[in-house]
């Protein structure tokens, strides 16, 4: 780190082609640099109820507050599966239906504090039932609807969740007996749908039934600004994957950004594509459009080219959050076939989750109209920090510049920032709003992020230009971001050695064209078992069906030994080289 770089140009080819925004643009942040001088997030909180009442609950901010004034009737979730739902909820509905379901869950004891794993795939029960946790102060643990067995006993188990919502179909994953917390379940049942392997001990309730019951009033369970918001596990470099706890007070973050990043008014129909399994699906999907009132479509299934070039045209998106692996997944399906449908409501796009590329952007531009805007931040600092805006010219192929109010800076290992254009840490100045509260269960790896003095430590490597901008370059760490998603090389290496041929593994990312980085794991085999495509095959059906597809190895290559280092560390390092065909530098450390 601090290694000096000489010319950009080695990171980003493009690093002096403007996107030049005109003079009068509507935007709600009328002037970047003003903002950055003037703002304070003290007056943001005056937006909220509870600065006059002192009761906090964000769902009393994003449902009842509305819900009691003039967007009563706005329709606060378009929900749109093209297999066959078509449905529509305003303000006033979503805050009967999370009381139901507050009331539902509160008949069985659930209470502020407790855990409650929502395991749906995306449909307006899931959001439903994220609303009805918050609005009775319990912590909603959303679990991607991918997960499989392996993945999903980490995470309930670490949360130690005692009640969970999910359907029928993904029920024989869960390992109820290997999970004595779990107490509660609350099963979504298609019409006439039956529940296989239910298990004993567990109370079963028809999630339906129960609706129907419980009576639509709940005011919300009174809260500190400091009291939990959400859990959201996600991947490090090391160890199991880690629970980020966020506060309510998050939702501070989540407004303004949602107000200056993604640029939303009343008058917006705003779809976010990430499902709340990851923290944009929450704090871009539900927290940030709801407490400023917009409308917000979610479509659920499976990405199709297709469909979402319909659903744009259909609800008449007019702005878009999205990644750009999903962008360039559009990009490979040729610019035929959006010419077939009217794209001219968008009026802006934001990307996130991975960088994204010149080439994405442009394409996107060309078929839209509309210049895709970075935003990078990650789960643990809960809201966007570094982007680029609707009214500011921004530089192509830069991740943009910090949020007013917040402080962004390439530091070296001391936490002295470090000259332009030159490689070091990507930090932030803690004491941010949607700053994560801690890692569940785990003060040592929450105090890893923090161990220089006053910044957060993100794990990325970055350098910031003359002109302010910063421009990503990479992970420090050995994280694997696939397609958007954060993987880590550890999990997936602790799946692979479960496979009775596999005697050790070393996972990496492996740079791909349309996904970002691909996950690639070397293998070695047990004595006795011989090397075949037919393996490998078998051996990455073996992750997806325990861990989740996502993280199952695209690409697998056998090597007779996995390089470590004397003290048994896997040497990612030395894979990645191999990978690359790149000489593997420095081995001193490796094991004979
Ligand atoms: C990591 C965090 C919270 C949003 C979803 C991702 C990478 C995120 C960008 C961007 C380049 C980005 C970083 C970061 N990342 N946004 N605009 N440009 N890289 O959250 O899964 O916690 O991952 O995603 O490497 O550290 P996450």
């Amino acid at each position: 780190m601090g290694r000096h770089v000489k010319s950009p140009a080695s990171f980003v080819q493009e690093s002096s082609e403007w996107v030049r925004k005109p003079k009068a643009i509507d935007a709600n942040l009328k002037d970047y640099a003003k903002a950055c001088r003037s703002f304070r997030w003290k007056d943001v909180e005056k937006e909220f109820d509870w600065h006059r009442t002192k009761k906090v609950n964000i769902v009393h901010e994003m449902l009842d507050r509305h819900a009691a004034g003039p967007r009563k009737n706005k329709v606060a979730l378009y929900f749109w599966d093209p297999a066959g739902r078509d449905e529509k909820y305003t303000f006033l509905d979503l805050k009967n239906a999370s009381s139901r379901f507050g009331n539902v869950l509160k008949k069985f004891t659930i209470k502020k504090n407790d855990r409650v794993a929502v395991f749906l795939p995306r449909t307006p029960e899931l959001y439903i039932s994220i609303l009805g946790i918050n609005r009775i102060g319990a912590i909603p643990v959303p679990l991607f609807e991918a997960f499989m067995e392996a993945a999903l006993f980490d995470r309930l188990e670490n949360s130690a969740a005692s009640a969970m919502v999910t359907t029928p179909l993904l029920l024989s994953r869960i390992p109820f007996k290997k999970l004595p917390h779990l107490k509660h379940l609350f099963l979504i049942k298609g019409k006439g749908e039956a529940a296989e392997g239910l298990p004993s001990g567990v109370g079963v309730y028809d999630y339906f039934e129960e609706m129907a019951k419980a009576a639509i009033q709940l005011t919300p369970t009174w809260l500190t600004a400091d009291d939990g918001l959400v859990i959201h596990y996600t991947s490090g470099s090391t160890g199991r994957a880690k629970g980020v706890l966020h506060r309510q007070y998050a939702m501070v973050g989540h407004y303004q950004t949602t107000k200056w990043a993604l640029d939303l008014r009343d008058d917006d129909v705003y779809w976010c594509t990430a499902d709340p399994g990851w923290v944009t699906g929450t704090s871009y999907g539900i927290y940030g459009p709801w407490t400023v009132g917009a409308s917000s479509l979610v479509v659920g299934g499976r990405f199709s080219a297709e469909q979402w070039y319909e659903a744009i045209q259909k609800f008449e998106v007019t702005v878009w959050y999205s990644a750009p692996t999903a962008f360039r997944l559009l990009m490979a399906q040729g610019k035929d076939l959006p010419k077939k449908y009217s794209l001219k409501s968008l009026r802006h796009i934001c990307s996130v989750g991975e960088p994204l590329n010149p080439e994405a952007l442009r394409w996107i531009r060309d078929i839209t109209g509309i210049a895709p805007h970075e935003t990078w931040w990650m789960t643990e600092t809960g809201m966007q920090l570094i982007c680029n805006y609707r009214s500011a010219d921004f530089k192509l192929g830069a991740t943009g510049k910090p949020f007013p109010g917040t402080y962004a800076a390439i530091i070296d290992d001391k936490g002295r920032e470090v000259p332009l254009n030159t490689l070091g840490q990507l930090a932030v100045k803690t004491g941010w709003p949607a700053m994560m509260k801690a890692i569940w269960g785990n003060k040592e790896k929450y105090k890893e992020y923090f161990r220089v003095k006053g910044w957060y430590l993100s794990g990325d490597t970055a350098y910031k230009d003359k002109d302010g901008f910063i421009w990503f370059a990479g992970r420090a760490d050995d994280v694997i971001k696939t397609a958007g998603e954060r993987v880590g090389p550890f999990e997936v290496e602790s799946a692979l050695v479960q496979h009775p041929a596999v005697a050790e593994a070393g996972v990496i990312g492996k740079p791909d064209a349309v996904r970002g980085h691909i996950v690639k794991a070397y293998i070695s085999l047990r004595a006795g078992q011989s090397p075949s495509e037919t393996l490998k095959k078998e051996i990455a059906e073996f992750v997806k069906r325990n861990m989740a597809a996502h993280a199952a190895p695209r690409e697998i290559e056998f090597c007779p030994k996995i390089p470590k280092t004397r003290s048994g560390k896997i040497m990612r390092r030395v894979l990645r080289a191999w990978d690359q065909g790149q000489p593997v530098g420095d081995v001193s450390t490796m094991e004979e």
